[in-house]
């Protein structure tokens, strides 16, 4: 069987400046092959919490027709988070129900989880979610989603 493709986008202007390491990537890698359990290939890359730059590292996995794409970081309420805003500028549909989960799945364990603004859906033939930065959050959000990932996925490839 042959892998199926990851991207990973860590978005954080300290893990990019090197202040500290990218924490949330490896993360994300890890829980969702553990939960996958079939052959992977990432790809991954950190950058900056700026919108044009996160655009542009969507728009380019994208373009190379990878069919999961994976944020991390730059979702929250402060000044320098736009993960959401750069996702939904590529976006032609959204899949609230991939962000709704990860809120309220883990709001009554983490009632600040309620405070990300991730958001996910499709461009072309690509699936793309955000997910919180911190590495905590990422193992209560992302494995509820695996099953609506493999099925969305199966839509995708027809
Ligand atoms: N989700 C879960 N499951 N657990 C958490 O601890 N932290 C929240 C939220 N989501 C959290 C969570 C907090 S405190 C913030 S500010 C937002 O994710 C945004 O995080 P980000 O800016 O790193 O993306």
């Amino acid at each position: 069987m042959s892998p199926l493709i990851i991207a990973r986008l860590t978005v954080s202007d300290r893990a990019h400046q090197g202040v500290y390491p990218d924490k949330g990537g490896p993360e994300l890698e890890r829980i969702f092959s553990e939960e996958w359990n079939l052959p992977l290939q990432w790809h991954s890359l950190t950058v900056p919490d700026e919108t044009a730059t996160i655009t542009s590292a969507l728009r380019n996995w994208i373009d190379q027709k990878i069919p999961l794409i994976l944020t991390t970081g730059g979702t929250g309420p402060t000044p320098r988070d736009v993960t959401p805003e750069a996702t939904l500028a590529i976006l032609e549909k959204q899949l609230p129900g991939l962000s709704e989960a990860q809120r309220m799945g883990s709001f009554s364990i983490a009632p600040t989880a309620i405070l990300s603004r991730a958001v996910a859906g499709i461009a072309k033939k690509s699936l793309i979610i955000n997910f919180p930065g911190n590495p905590k959050a990422i193992s209560e959000c992302l494995p509820p989603l695996i099953p609506a990932i493999r099925e969305c996925l199966k839509h995708l490839s027809e």
